[in-house]
């Protein structure tokens, strides 16, 4: 008899499935909106460094390529991601551009890494969705040489990024399926919001120097890719397919109609309220 596929039991964190593909589709999108925060994380790399560079959930390897880039041949630089949609955009990505850059498709948590054999660890938006965030970044310092840096930028709470929840609030009771946001402090997009909370793990992992700032990023895409966004990303974007086409197009409508304060010269605008999280292996 044949495997019936069963519904994971939180669909925002099925990056195996319609999460990760969603966000191969949106790539183009994403790396448009959330580009410029590449430089954050590679500020401290020197241009074609000798630098061994991890990239934790590095998604379809955007930055992953951004860290290729400014290592050139000298250094190393690896993306893992538990997501199978997603590195295989990466690796195309990568092999498109010929950029000297290798994906890992597992979970990093639990990745058997050479011990000391990165100088740098860094995250865009993807250390926020392991279910033991110590066993996780225990993980991840093992796999550190000593001294090596951890630069992650990750979201602070759904309070301060109201855009993030704007669809879900205005259109979320059209979707009975709509997955409803983790618990505080558990796995999802918001899971690093209290600073209190991401210090603990760090420290309980391991990792001293830890330093937590709040960064202000203005973010912006065409209003054109609006209804893309809404049909892609977030807790909507994991079930809209499911819907009939009226509920969909019902569901954009309203959702659309809500992001119009963020509206301005046919662009999208947005502050995304992230902490920049530094440590020391
Ligand atoms: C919000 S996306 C960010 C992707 C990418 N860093 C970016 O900024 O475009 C979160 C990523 O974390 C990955 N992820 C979730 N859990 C993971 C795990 N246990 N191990 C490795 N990657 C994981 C997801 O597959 C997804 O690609």
């Amino acid at each position: 008899m044949a495997d019936t596929p069963t519904r994971p039991r939180d669909l925002n964190l099925d990056w195996g499935g319609v999460g990760g593909r969603n966000w191969v589709e949106a790539q183009d999108l994403l790396d448009q909106t959330f580009g410029h925060l590449e430089e954050h994380l590679i500020a401290t790399l020197a241009s074609g460094a000798q630098a061994r560079v991890l990239d934790v959930g590095c998604g379809t390897g955007g930055t992953t390529l951004a860290v290729a880039r400014r290592l050139g041949v000298r250094g190393t630089c690896v993306g893992i991601d538990v997501s199978d949609p997603m590195v295989t955009a990466a690796r195309a990505r990568a092999e498109k551009h010929g950029a000297a850059a290798d994906f890992i498709q597992a979970d990093a948590q639990a990745h058997d890494f050479a011990p000391d054999s990165f100088d740098l660890i860094i995250s865009r938006f993807g250390v926020m969705f392991f279910d033991d965030f110590v066993r996780a970044f225990t993980n991840l310092r093992r796999a550190a040489a000593k001294g090596a840096e951890l630069r992650i930028i990750a979201w602070r709470s759904a309070r301060e990024n109201p855009f993030m929840t704007t669809a879900e609030q205005a259109a979320g009771h059209l979707l009975p399926n709509l997955p409803p946001r983790g618990q505080p402090g558990g796995p999802g997009q918001f899971a690093f919001a209290d600073h209190g909370h991401v210090h603990g793990i760090l420290e309980e992992s391991g990792w001293s120097g830890i330093d937590i700032r709040p960064m202000d990023f203005s973010c912006a895409f065409p209003e054109s890719d609006l209804a893309r966004y809404i049909s892609l990303l977030g807790p909507i974007g994991r079930v809209l397919h499911e819907a009939d086409e009226a509920t969909r197009a019902q569901v954009i409508e309203v959702a659309s109609a809500a992001f119009q304060p963020y509206v301005d010269s046919a662009h999208v605008r947005f502050t995304a309220a992230c902490w920049l999280i530094t440590a020391r292996a």
